[in-house]
């Protein structure tokens, strides 16, 4: 399909031979891959930098003085300049190498151990994935500080009001997802981190969501951390990014001790290196951390502007097409959301549901997807989860639908 969006020649399918796991067929069905939420799929372009890089330079880095060290510690180097950039950090040194989002979230939610007091307060959001409650809540046990969480509505937006009635002097952290995982909501992070702010709270952002969709501008956001994944914007697995800014890194105690993070050791007493190397114990991900850079290259190239209007409509056309579905709910109705669709058909477990897709060759995710107070806030066991990346096609969409239609009929 070639599609003019604002203009621009978009054409998804010269997009899609980028993507080689686009051609198989599971069982025996052309892939319709809808579970971009999950992992986003690789292009040849991130594949072959993690090729070339076992092939002709593999090597640890920071250590050596012979030229394939030197050729591999430039090449990671460059990818943190790539994310300082892409995410607009004042300094290189504020972007810390994770193995993810959860290793990011536990490592801040760790340092702050040692800052909290028992009569402090932390807020969470009623729309988080377990990685961005579970590290908070062993944080408040740890410490002492009590955990209160801002609510959602119906729609599956947080309630912003209550949000500032929960804010006071003893709040000291803040914890929100920029885009809800489960229902797609994109939540208004520019007013939850001024409000914050105002109290003196410092807050950190998941980004794993947004990553795909949105370049993050974290000076403008002024926002304290922000966390996320490659693997959800097309890049591996195992790797991902904290942002922090200067002034907090620096009062943060390091995660993990080991090598790389020290200045110098003694028996009798250990200093630490500076900025990033403080936070990046152990030999890392290096194929991966080029690789991410890689990613963000070859998104950029796409252009992010082009992926958010595209994805756009392939929310709207699917929304459109599966509401005319008898008995079909859609959970997470925000006014502002990205191209995921969560839902229910009447009387059918979701779980049912994703197996006939997946024999249509359909893959979505089924389940609580890690979230499950929204779960419980809608008194259901789980969803359907349909989540769209720029590679798909309305066709495929079309696919679905007449696979969902197909699945309600033998099981109602
Ligand atoms: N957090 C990922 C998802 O939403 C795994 O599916």
């Amino acid at each position: 399909m070639n599609d003019t969006i604002n203009h621009i020649n978009f054409d998804v399918e010269s997009i899609r031979k980028d993507f080689p796991i686009l051609n198989r067929e599971v069982n025996g069905k052309p892939l319709v891959y809808f579970d971009n939420a999950a992992t986003s799929q690789t292009p040849r372009q991130v594949i072959d930098v993690i090729v070339d890089y076992y092939t002709n330079y593999n090597s640890n880095i920071h250590r050596g003085v012979h030229s394939l060290s030197q050729e591999a510690t430039d090449l990671y180097e460059q990818a943190r300049l790539k994310i300082q950039e892409h995410v607009n950090a004042k300094y290189n040194h504020e972007i810390i190498f994770t193995s993810g989002t959860t290793h990011g979230i536990n490592l801040v939610a760790t340092g702050f151990s040692s800052l909290l007091k028992p009569s402090d307060e932390v807020l969470v959001s009623a729309l988080e994935h377990h990685s961005n409650i579970v590290p908070w809540q062993m944080l408040c046990e740890r410490t002492g500080a009590l955990l209160k969480v801002i609510p959602m509505n119906e729609e599956g937006e947080l309630v912003i009001d209550t949000y500032e009635n929960l804010l006071s002097e003893q709040t000291k952290l803040v914890f929100v997802n920029h885009i809800s995982n489960a229902l797609g909501t994109i939540n208004p992070i520019e007013t939850i981190i001024k409000k914050a702010h105002k109290v003196g709270a410092a807050v950190l952002i998941d980004g794993a969501q947004s990553c795909p969709h949105i370049k993050p501008n974290v000076q403008e956001l002024d926002v304290d951390f922000y966390v996320t994944s490659a693997h959800k914007m097309c890049g591996p697995t195992g790797v991902g990014m904290l942002y922090g800014k200067e002034e907090w890194l620096r009062k943060l105690p390091p995660y993990q001790g080991g090598g790389e993070m020290i200045a110098e050791v003694t028996f009798e007493k250990t200093t630490y290196a500076d900025l990033p190397h403080k936070f990046e114990a152990g030999t890392p991900n290096i194929a991966g951390g080029i690789a991410f850079g890689a990613a963000i290259d070859y998104m950029n190239k796409v252009g992010f502007d082009v992926i958010a209007t595209y994805e756009h409509k392939l929310l709207e056309y699917a929304t459109a097409q599966l509401l005319a579905i008898d008995g079909l709910k859609i959970y997470g109705t925000a006014k502002e959301k990205t191209a995921v669709i969560s839902f229910n058909i009447e009387h059918i477990h979701p779980y049912d549901i994703g197996t006939i897709l997946d024999k249509m060759g359909i893959a979505v995710r089924t389940g609580h997807h890690c979230a499950q107070p929204i779960m419980d806030f809608y008194k259901i066991p789980g969803t359907v989860r349909a989540s769209f990346a720029f590679y798909n096609t309305k066709a495929e969409i079309d696919a679905l639908v007449q696979g969902v239609k197909k699945a309600k009929m033998m099981l109602s």
